[in-house]
């Protein structure tokens, strides 16, 4: 094992290893404690008021919370529950599944690449591929028992929002309902369970540094009890409290292209803090990997030409991975 998993030990003091040069601290002093994030209400009778307050909320924040968004109470709750459960086993149970390869689709792991890193984060992982469940979850935790169960049954719940999500995002730029589910081919799904122990000395490191997301669409199933996401509006770095029952939405880097900058990948963070620990689970929509990405035909023209060339989502990930998570996003590369 090339790391230890954080939460199988027992910190005093912050080691070495993940404290933040003094410039790159989180100065969470500074953190705009109570954002006002825009919440959409996906039961509202209206649905173009739905698709304008989604494209409202694409263009402003990059960023959106939706409630009635048909996901049960009760299995958010044991989705959570089950993560939970999983953290809590033995340092043994959680070492067999220890990965420090990201090509792995199935692996418990720390911190973020720790393969390339120089300093770590504050989080251990459980990331899993989702799509074909049929493929994949033979192969997930048989333990806790109900977790194949339960995480099988959010993730189909989860996919079919983010097939919502796309027809409602892909509306509010002017395009057909299905172009989005179209042009990104048969989706990949992957999820990551992110756990972040206490931590001694939250101010001098991250649970996940400054990033936005390679993917096309995250839905985050948060902590309701304990905050952590921040994201970056106008310079300044906002807590999202959520509501409860909700779902986190944010755009990925493939919709800033897709849109042809006219919506923004959001840049978030995750920090940690001393009194208990965060879970949160990301539920990430990407595009299969042959598929050619870039500026929808129809946002380009004249008036706005090309922002970004054309790339295969292969390209992009592999770029992805082989730089560090805080760097600016690799979209930067594809111009
Ligand atoms: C993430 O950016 O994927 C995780 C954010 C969080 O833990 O809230
Ligand atoms: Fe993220």
């Amino acid at each position: 094992m090339a790391e230890q998993l954080i939460s199988t030990c027992a910190h005093e003091t912050l080691p070495e290893s993940y404290v933040r040069d003094a410039a790159e601290r989180p100065r969470l002093d500074e953190v705009v404690p109570d954002a006002h994030i825009p919440v959409v209400d996906l039961a509202h009778p209206d649905r173009a008021a739905i698709v304008s307050q989604i494209g409202a909320a694409c263009r402003s924040h990059g960023f959106f919370q939706v409630l009635n968004h048909g996901l049960p109470a009760e299995l958010m709750e044991a989705a959570m529950a089950v993560a939970h459960e999983f953290f809590r086993l033995s340092p043994e149970e959680k070492a067999k599944l220890y990965s420090d390869d990201p090509a792995k689709k199935i692996r418990l792991s720390t911190s973020f690449n720790v393969r390339k890193e120089t300093v770590h984060n504050w989080r251990d992982y459980l990331r899993l591929h989702c799509h074909p469940l049929e493929q994949f979850v033979p192969d997930w935790p048989s333990n806790p028992s109900a977790f194949r169960e339960v995480m099988s049954t959010y993730c189909k719940e989860i996919r079919e929002l983010g097939f919502r999500l796309y027809a409602a995002i892909s509306e509010s730029l002017g395009l057909e309902e299905d172009y989005m589910k179209k042009v990104l081919g048969e989706q990949e799904q992957h999820m990551a369970v992110n756990f972040y122990p206490k931590c001694p000395s939250p101010e001098l490191t991250y649970g996940l540094p400054a990033h936005t997301d390679p993917n096309a669409l995250t839905i985050l199933l948060m902590d309701e009890q304990v905050a952590g996401l921040q994201v970056l509006k106008d310079g300044q770095w906002i807590a999202v409290n959520p509501r409860p029952n909700a779902l986190v939405v944010n755009l990925g880097d493939q919709l800033q292209a897709l849109s042809n900058g006219r919506y923004k990948s959001v840049w978030h963070r995750a920090v940690v803090n001393s009194d208990r620990p965060r879970m949160s689970i990301a539920s990430f929509m990407c595009p299969c990997n042959s598929v050619v990405l870039g500026p929808a035909e129809k946002l380009v023209g004249d008036a706005s030409p090309a922002v970004y060339r054309n790339y295969t989502y292969d390209e992009y990930y592999k770029k992805f991975w082989s730089r560090n998570l805080d760097q600016e996003h690799c979209l930067e590369l594809f111009r």
